[in-house]
C-alpha cells in the first residue's frame, strides 16, 4: 500500500540545511497498522507530510496506493490526496460549524450531492460512536469526542490510508484507549491502512502490527511490534520499551525467597507471543481442575498475542507433568521452578 525508498528531506534554514528526514525505506502493507515512534523533532511530522504530499521529497519516490505522490502535480496529486486522510493532535476541527457540519466538510469540497451527504454523514456518527452529538458545537465536545469527529471527518471520502500524527497525545490515557479502540475497529471493520505516528510506546503496543524507530531523520530499528518489544536492538529502543515495562509490571525478577515458606510447586510460564492470546491460564484452571496461584508476571498484550512471563503456584502437584505437555502444546513454554 506504502512503498518509501531511500526518502529524504532537507529544508533550507538560518542555521543551514536541516536533513528532517534522511534516507528511509518502509512498506506498509494493506490493512497493516504501521508505528513510527520517536522524540520530538526526530522528524515523524515531515515524514508523515511527505505521505500526504504536503512536501515534496528532496530525493527518493513515494507510492500510495499505486500513486507515485512525490511526482503528482495538479490535479493528479489532488485525486492522489483524496485517497490519504489525516488525523491531528489538536483536532483541527471548525468552530462554527456542527459536528454533522463539520463531517460533512471534505463531501462538500469533494462536490458530493446532499442527500448522499446526509446519508453518509449518518453512517459515519454511528462508526465513531457520536449518536445524538450531530447537532452539538466542537467546543461541547469533551477531547475524545472532537478526535471522534476528526476522525470521523477523515473517513469521509473512503481513503485508503489513514494517517495519525499524534492523534492521541492531548487525551487522557482513559481516553487514548478508548480512540485507540475505535482506530482497531475502523482498521478491522474496513480493513483499513492506518500509519499512526506517535510517542508513546503505549500506543504503538496496544495497536500496531509493525514498527519503526525514528531519530534524527533515520529509522534506526524496525519490524513486528513482538520482535521489537521482545528483542530491541538500539539503545533508544530499548528506552520506549521500557516505558511500558514501568507502567503495568514490576521490572524485579522472580524471587524465590518470596515463597520460601510456602509449599506446593511452582511453575514458570514462558509466553513467547504470537500464540498466546488466549486465555491459558484459565483453560489450565478448568481443564485440570487445579487451583493456580498467580505469584509473579510480566506480561505484555500486543495485538499479535501476548509476552512475557508469569509464575503460578500450585498445591496440588499431582498433575503437574499433564499441566506441563498441555502448556507446551499451546506454545506456552515451562520451567519448573520447585516440584513439591
Ligand atoms: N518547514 C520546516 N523548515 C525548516 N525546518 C523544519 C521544517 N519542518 C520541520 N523542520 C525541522 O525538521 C526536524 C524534524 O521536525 P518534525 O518532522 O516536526 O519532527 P517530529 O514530528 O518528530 O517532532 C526538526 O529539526 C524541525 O525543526
Ligand atoms: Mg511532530
Amino acid at each position: 500500500m506504502i512503498v518509501l525508498s531511500g526518502v529524504s528531506k532537507i529544508f533550507a534554514s538560518r542555521h543551514g540545511a536541516i536533513t528532517a528526514v534522511d534516507n528511509i525505506n518502509i512498506n506498509v502493507n494493506k490493512g497493516q497498522i504501521y508505528g513510527i515512534i520517536g522524540y520530538s523533532g526526530a522528524g515523524k511530522s515531515t515524514l508523515i507530510r511527505l505521505l500526504n504530499g504536503l512536501e515534496k521529497p528532496t530525493s527518493g519516490s513515494i507510492i500510495v496506493a499505486g500513486q507515485d505522490i512525490a511526482q503528482a502535480r495538479g490535479e493528479q496529486l489532488r485525486q492522489a490526496r483524496l485517497k490519504v486522510s489525516m488525523v491531528f493532535q489538536h483536532f483541527n476541527l471548525l468552530w462554527s460549524r456542527t459536528v454533522a457540519e463539520n463531517i460533512a466538510f471534505p463531501l462538500q469540497i469533494a462536490g458530493v450531492n446532499k442527500s448522499q451527504i446526509q446519508q453518509r454523514v449518518n453512517e459515519l456518527i454511528k462508526l465513531v460512536g457520536l449518536e445524538g452529538r450531530e447537532n452539538a458545537w466542537p467546543a461541547q465536545l469533551s477531547g475524545g469526542q472532537k478526535q471522534r469527529v476528526g476522525i470521523a471527518r477523515a473517513l469521509a471520502n473512503n481513503p485508503d490510508v489513514l494517517l495519525c500524527d499524534e492523534a492521541t497525545s492531548a487525551l487522557d490515557p482513559q481516553t487514548t484507549d478508548a480512540i485507540l479502540d475505535l482506530l482497531l475497529d475502523i482498521n478491522r471493520q474496513l480493513n483499513l491502512t492506518i500509519v499512526l505516528i506517535t510517542h508513546e510506546m503505549h500506543v504503538v503496543r496496544k495497536v500496531c502490527q509493525r514498527v519503526a524507530v525514528m531519530e534524527n531523520g533515520r529509522i534506526v530499528e524496525e519490524g513486528p511490534v513482538l520482535d521489537i518489544f521482545t528483542h530491541p536492538k538500539q539503545p533508544i529502543t530499548q528506552t520506549f520499551v521500557r516505558q511500558i515495562a514501568g507502567q503495568n509490571t514490576p521490572r524485579e525478577p522472580f524471587n524465590p525467597l518470596w515463597v520460601q515458606g510456602i509449599g506446593g510447586s511452582i511453575l514458570k510460564l514462558i509466553f513467547p507471543g504470537g500464540e498466546a492470546r488466549q486465555p491459558v491460564i484459565a483453560d489450565v484452571i478448568q481443564h485440570f481442575n487445579v487451583a493456580l496461584n498467580i505469584l509473579h508476571g510480566n506480561i505484555t498484550q500486543t495485538v499479535d498475542g501476548a509476552f512475557g512471563e508469569l509464575y503460578v503456584h500450585m498445591d496440588d502437584a499431582s498433575q503437574l507433568e499433564n499441566i506441563v505437555q498441555y502448556l507446551n502444546q499451546k506454545r506456552v513454554e515451562t520451567e519448573v521452578i520447585r516440584h513439591a
